[in-house]
């Protein structure tokens, strides 16, 4: 049995890693400011601590009071539109609180971090599905404050002796028994298909038709936020003897907007009412993962992305909420 430190694991992704962790008989401890994450989302069968990942007292507590094997560490701001008009709040919190945290686990002796990184890092590339050696030119304050925390762990890696694994996740989407995507503003896709489809709110406008892409409309890769966990959990063992990764993860497959629109309808039974609008600016057309990396140094094959078994499990979790949604 080991002890993880889970940052954000009062938020929705970080949510679920505590709930797996827990359920394989590992100890978490979560660190999460509550901020964005929700008090009802903490376990309770992890310790929590209710702080900044920068805060250096903070930490120096937490490394003294638990034997933590490994930090994970998903707390971030992560919303593009944002960081183009706040990057300070995203270059303070997702940097300069994450150098922090490093900080504090180097002058610890933690030795293995996993960081949650994002295809935005990418920006627009030149070619899809991306792999790990794309370059990462990103077009915006969050993909960049994600890269440049991603820089310097690698630095950290090669002064302090640290391990790491970035994971850059694409569309993290699904639900659990106990979790589901709920933020608040809510931005993303497929929450707001689910909102249109129950009548929580009138129409989900499609942002863009002109795309070059089949259907007009951008495309994405889905990911189940199980089968991301599941990548975690692959990692910290895989870290023994492998200090430096680097992974894509996404399914490979690219769905459009029109086609998680139709595969609500078709999950639900429902009609979901469209608007056509204008492009979302900084929305690249079509950003789909090369995850051949993972899939074979991890031995991770996602089961449980498949869009219609995602859609069934916000379908589910819609119809019966979990108690401690995020
Ligand atoms: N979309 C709509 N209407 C909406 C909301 C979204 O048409 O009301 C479209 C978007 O234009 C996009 C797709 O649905 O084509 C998915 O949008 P999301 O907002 O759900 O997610 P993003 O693709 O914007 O976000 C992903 C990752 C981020 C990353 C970003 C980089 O989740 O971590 O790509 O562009 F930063």
């Amino acid at each position: 049995m080991s002890k993880y430190l889970v940052t954000g694991g009062a938020g929705y992704i970080g949510g679920v890693c505590v709930e797996e962790m827990l359920k394989k008989g590992d100890e978490v401890v979560i660190l999460d400011n509550l901020s964005v994450g929700y008090k009802e989302n903490i376990h309770q069968k992890a310790s929590f601590y209710q702080g900044s990942v920068g805060d250096s007292k903070l930490l120096d507590k937490i490394f003294a009071e638990h034997e933590i094997s490994a930090v994970l560490h998903f707390a971030a701001f992560a919303l593009v539109g944002e960081s183009v008009k706040e990057p300070a709040k995203y270059f303070q919190n997702n940097l300069a609180q994450g150098l922090n945290l490093l900080d504090g686990m180097t002058r610890n002796g933690v030795k293995k971090f996993i960081f949650s990184s994002t295809c935005a890092t990418y920006g627009i590339p030149e070619r899809s599905p991306m792999d790990e050696t794309t370059p990462q030119k990103p077009i915006n304050p969050y993909g960049e404050s994600k890269l440049m925390m991603e820089k310097a762990v690698k630095w950290y890696q090669r002064a302090y002796d640290l391990k790491y694994t970035i994971f850059r996740y694409f569309n993290a989407c699904g639900a659990t028994t106990q979790s589901m995507e709920q933020h608040v503003p809510e931005t993303h896709l497929i929450p707001l298909v689910f909102d249109a489809a129950t009548g929580k709110r009138e129409n989900i406008t499609i942002f863009g038709t002109d795309y070059k892409t089949p259907d007009g409309t951008c495309i994405r890769d889905y990911i189940h936020v199980l089968d991301l966990i599941d990548a975690h959990i692959r990692a910290i063992e895989y870290m023994e003897n492998n200090p430096a990764n680097e992974f894509n993860l996404g399914t490979g497959i690219g769905l459009s907007v029109k086609q998680i629109i139709e595969a609500v309808e078709k999950i639900t039974g429902k009609t979901v009412p469209v608007v056509l609008g204008e492009r979302r600016e900084g929305d690249p057309s079509e950003l789909v993962a090369k995850a051949g990396k993972a899939n074979k140094e991890l031995g991770w094959i996602p089961q449980h992305s498949d869009i219609e078994d995602v859609i069934k499990s916000v379908w589910e979790a819609t119809k019966n909420p979990p108690k401690k949604a995020s």
